[in-house]
């Protein structure tokens, strides 16, 4: 069976776990985390960058830095993951969901606009598999409007807009460190800030709403509750792992472009919908998929696959019509009809760093054999 994914081991992992586990500094924000946030800051060269536990987390402190109250809005896409919602959901904020681009299956940027009222405190975006949302309107909407963006950039990191990296680009942006992202450790995440006016708060927020990191660094002779917070650091732990695997980053990206390279080129001549990369995009080889033609070849191409010993699997199902969407949530003017088109017909194919030559051809192999 060829799996869907399998998580990358960086030559140093377990040298470094040893270390961390050694030295009696298991907790956050030790030596690890310091080496982990310096290899993440120059990667994607934002103002500041903080560990979290999880990308969800790190949105979620997003949520408590904007001060978002219930009855807030936040335009996001109806194509992400559940965790883009629900971290502002859990201030009472209401997300508004927009459509997609057909071609990079982000988020719509007219739609963004036509979706901003008196209420919009934010507009999140997410860069499908990498490849950067149409940020210079984006952008241009945004600070017309005077309303911060959140890059979710779960999927973007190594990614670039016009030559400037993703995550350097909003406010804030997030970064997903799970066992299914190119850089993981398990579970984790960062919270990237480019907007330094919210650089000390959010070290406050993320130690439990107390000034305990700048204590550590002698600033303060005691640490007291400050503020609202929760604990959003990993063990260092994490960040040890996360270090070498960031350390090995080049390694990992030469590995999954190839990958993703093999299935462009080798399915170029099949009627099915590739995935478009824009010319100002250089993506990041996070995610490879096919859209079919509907729903019915989607299923009768995955059960295929599955007999070929190849698991492949769906995406995102929208928001906006979810069970939970529907109670927390509303959807901007024009619906999102591309999304809920996409979703049902889009299949990812096994893409991880140390894929096999023969790996990618067996796919590849049992991808053409398939007639529709
Ligand atoms: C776009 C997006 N945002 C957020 C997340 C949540 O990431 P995490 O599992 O690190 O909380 C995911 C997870 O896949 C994602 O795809």
């Amino acid at each position: 069976m060829i799996s869907f994914n399998r998580p990358f081991l960086a030559a140093r992992e377990r040298e470094y776990l040893t270390e961390a586990a050694e030295s009696g500094q298991t907790s956050g924000d030790g030596p690890f985390t310091r080496r982990a946030t310096e290899l993440l800051t120059g990667l994607v060269g934002s103002r500041a960058a903080l560990l979290t536990t999880s990308c969800t987390h790190a949105l979620e402190l997003t949520a408590l830095l904007l001060d978002l109250r219930p009855g807030d809005e936040v335009i996001m896409p109806s194509f992400t993951f559940v965790s883009t919602a629900n971290a502002y959901v859990l201030r009472g904020a209401v997300p508004v969901f927009v459509d997609c681009r057909p071609d990079t299956l982000n988020i719509d940027e007219r739609a963004v606009e036509a979706a901003i009222t008196v209420r919009t405190k934010a507009i999140v975006v997410v860069h499908y598999g990498g490849v950067a949302c149409e940020m210079d309107a984006i952008g241009k909407v945004a600070k017309h409007h005077g309303i911060p963006v959140v890059e979710d950039n779960a999927h973007g990191l190594g990614a670039a807009y016009r030559g400037r990296a993703l995550g350097s680009l909003g406010a804030f942006a997030t970064q997903s460190f799970h066992s299914t992202k190119n850089v993981q450790c398990g579970e984790g995440g960062a919270l990237l800030i480019n907007d330094e006016r919210f650089a000390e708060r959010a070290e406050i927020l993320r130690e439990k709403g107390t000034d305990r990191s700048r204590f550590f660094r002698g600033e303060v002779d005691k640490y007291r509750w400050m503020d609202v917070g929760s604990s959003y650091l990993p063990s260092d732990l994490l960040a040890a792992a996360l270090t070498a695997q960031l350390e090995a980053f080049e390694v990992i990206q030469r590995q999954r472009h190839a990958v993703w390279d093999a299935y462009h080129s080798a399915f170029a001549d099949l009627p099915w919908i590739r995935p478009t990369v824009p010319a100002t995009c250089a993506h990041s080889a996070h995610l490879y998929y096919l859209l079919l033609p509907d729903l019915a070849r989607r299923q009768a191409l995955l059960r295929h696959l599955a007999e070929r010993g190849v698991q492949a699997t769906f995406h995102y199902q929208p928001l906006h019509n979810a069970p939970a969407g529907e109670r927390f949530g509303r959807t901007g003017p024009g619906g999102c009809p591309v999304t809920e088109d996409i979703a049902d017909r889009l299949v990812r194919l096994p893409l991880y760093a140390g894929m096999a030559a023969h790996e990618v051809e067996q796919v590849v192999t049992a991808v053409r054999e398939f007639s529709g």
